[in-house]
């Protein structure tokens, strides 16, 4: 396992991707208790949400686990300030550069691992001083850049000098195996863990990922400036013909279809809002058809792993 792994003390270099309003202390805890890495949420959360999560999973496990810290958010300072105080083991971050934190989460303990679409970002990061990139393809659930996990991760691989945790795209054992060839030390799933048991989502959410295919995603908001993969619903679609009729019509003003998406995840995590909820999710969605505990998730993709990077049958029949 990657020094970075060992450093933190966990089972497996799985690391459960921090989603704004579903990576709640449930499913965190369920994930690091299983010796994979949970990763708290905390989107444009208030920093006292942020702490009352924090110590509802370290009321749970004593395994260590991380916060996803949106750097847009207008609460950021705050939740920086609660992190520091409560000492949590990782920081992942989201929609921007954690230079100027890196300092304080470090004095803190805290490992910082930024998440990032491209390689001059990453490039960028590692001056910044963190202590690995997540490179995440455009196959993942959420905002997305434009690479596909296939092509960002060995690019980024070479182009830096620090652990890469492959994301998007992965969802069972094949594709951990598949992350690690790629030069990968670890790897960070989302969308499989939206099936899981613990996790506090509206059952049409979780019900509308068990029944995707691997069609079933579109992306919103390329136009806006701000692409995310969400489920085909008729959310998802209303707010494409509106984005595409804007960039069509040449005004280019996109508030009234910014306004459509505002607050719409909520909706979809909490009241399960077909006709205006964003549900987001992967394309691996067409891979998630059952629900399970997230330890029986964690152990089973972990030893899929395992039996195919020790026995491969791949290697075998490639040196044949
Ligand atoms: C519902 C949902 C919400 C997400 N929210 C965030 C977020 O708040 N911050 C973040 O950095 N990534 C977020 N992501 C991305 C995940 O952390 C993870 O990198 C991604 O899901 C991995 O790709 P996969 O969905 O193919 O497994 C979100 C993903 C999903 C599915």
């Amino acid at each position: 396992m990657s020094p970075l792994f060992e450093r933190l003390g966990v089972k497996y270099p799985i690391i459960q991707g921090g989603m704004a309003w579903v990576a709640e202390a449930h499913l965190v805890a369920a994930v690091s208790a299983a010796g994979g890495l949970g990763v708290i949420g905390s989107g444009h959360a208030p920093a006292d949400y942020v702490r009352t999560q924090i110590r509802a999973v370290k009321a749970q496990t004593d395994r260590p686990f991380g916060v996803n810290v949106m750097l847009l958010s207008p609460h950021v300072e705050e939740v920086i300030q609660v992190i520091e105080e409560e000492h949590v083991a990782v920081v992942t971050t989201g929609a921007g550069d954690p230079a100027r934190y890196v300092p304080r989460l470090r004095a803190a303990g805290s490992l910082i691992l930024p998440v990032v679409p491209s390689v001059a970002l990453a490039k960028r990061m590692v001056r910044s001083g963190v202590d690995g990139i997540i490179a995440e393809g455009m196959e993942s659930g959420g905002h997305i850049g434009s690479l596909t996990t296939m092509a960002l991760v060995p690019q980024v691989v070479d182009a830096v000098d620090l652990p890469v945790i492959a994301a998007g795209g992965i969802a069972d054992g094949r594709g951990i195996a598949a992350a690690m060839m790629l030069g990968a030390s670890g790897v960070q799933m989302g969308t499989r863990f939206l099936s899981a048991q613990e996790t506090q989502i509206h059952p049409n959410y979780k019900n509308a990922v068990l029944k995707a295919k691997d069609v079933d995603t579109l992306v919103t908001g390329l136009y806006v400036g701000h692409a995310a993969r969400v489920l085909k619903n008729p959310m998802s679609r209303a707010y494409l013909k509106m984005e595409r009729q804007i960039a069509i019509s040449g005004t280019d003003d996109y508030a009234g279809v910014e306004e459509l998406g505002n607050g719409a995840l909520r909706r979809a995590v909490q009241e399960g809002d077909n006709e205006h909820g964003s549900f987001m999710a992967g394309q691996v969605a067409g891979m998630v058809d059952h629900v399970q505990p997230a330890a029986a998730i964690v152990d089973e993709v972990a030893q899929q792993a395992n039996q195919l990077l020790m026995n491969s049958p791949v290697a075998s029949a490639w040196l044949q």
